[in-house]
């Protein structure tokens, strides 16, 4: 597939078939992960695929602490922090999906990588590990799109419970949990937005 249609393709998706996942594919998206650009060449990234669905919903659930968001009252409340009319959108349409996607997707892919302790911290430069990850990320979404296989990029805000279950060595941190698989409905073309809205020629004009 050409580079721009697979950009076109890739979109995220919370709802799956319940149908396996090819271990080739999914090798395949992981090594186009590893040929992402990195800080300081180091890619100190490591793969967990939760693939056994006793022990995918026990990390979910257990350690991760994922929950569906089913009440209306508390998602107009969640969204009521927001302005912007489509993330309200978006979170509506996901919030009662958190939990639901990883237990529905045959596989859960937990994305890790080395970073020193936040608190220790002091430039934004010194999360280039975290920046580096989200490039290999992004490579293993496309490269999933392109075998026809479909996922979502959940944050945990505290990944503690997670990486406790998981044996996550110290040292490293968890950039993103990835339920995925072949999609329940054919996803949507992504949308073409006005790049010259935001292209700024020779300083911010
Ligand atoms: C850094 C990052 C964090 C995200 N966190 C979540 C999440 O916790 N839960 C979720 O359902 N979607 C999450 N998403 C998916 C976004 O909602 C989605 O990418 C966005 O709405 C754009 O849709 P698209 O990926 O189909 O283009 C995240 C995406 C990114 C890049």
């Amino acid at each position: 597939m050409e580079f721009y249609q697979a950009l076109k393709k890739r979109r995220t998706v919370r709802e799956f078939q319940d149908k396996d996942v090819p271990e080739a594919a999914v090798r395949r998206a992981l090594a186009a992960g590893l040929r992402a650009p990195c800080n300081a060449h180091l890619k100190s990234w490591q793969f967990i695929l939760l693939s056994d669905r006793e022990r995918k919903s026990r990390a979910m659930s257990e350690g991760l602490r994922a929950r569906d968001m089913k009440d209306r009252g508390e998602i107009e409340r969640f969204v009521a922090q927001f302005d912007d009319e489509e993330l309200k959108k978006v979170y509506r349409r996901s919030l009662p999906l958190q939990l639901t996607m990883m237990l529905q997707a045959r596989q859960v892919l937990v994305v890790c990588y080395k970073m020193k302790p936040l608190a220790e911290c002091r430039t934004l430069f010194e999360l280039n590990p975290l920046a580096s990850a989200w490039m290999c990320i992004e490579n293993i979404m496309l490269a999933l799109a392109v075998e026809g296989l479909f996922g979502c990029t959940y944050t945990p805000y505290q990944a503690k419970g997670l990486k406790e279950f998981l044996g996550v060595p110290a040292a490293y941190e968890i950039a993103a949990v990835i339920p995925f698989g072949f999609p329940k409905d054919p996803p949507a073309e992504n949308e073409v937005e006005d790049l010259d809205a935001r292209l700024h020629v020779d300083g911010w004009k």
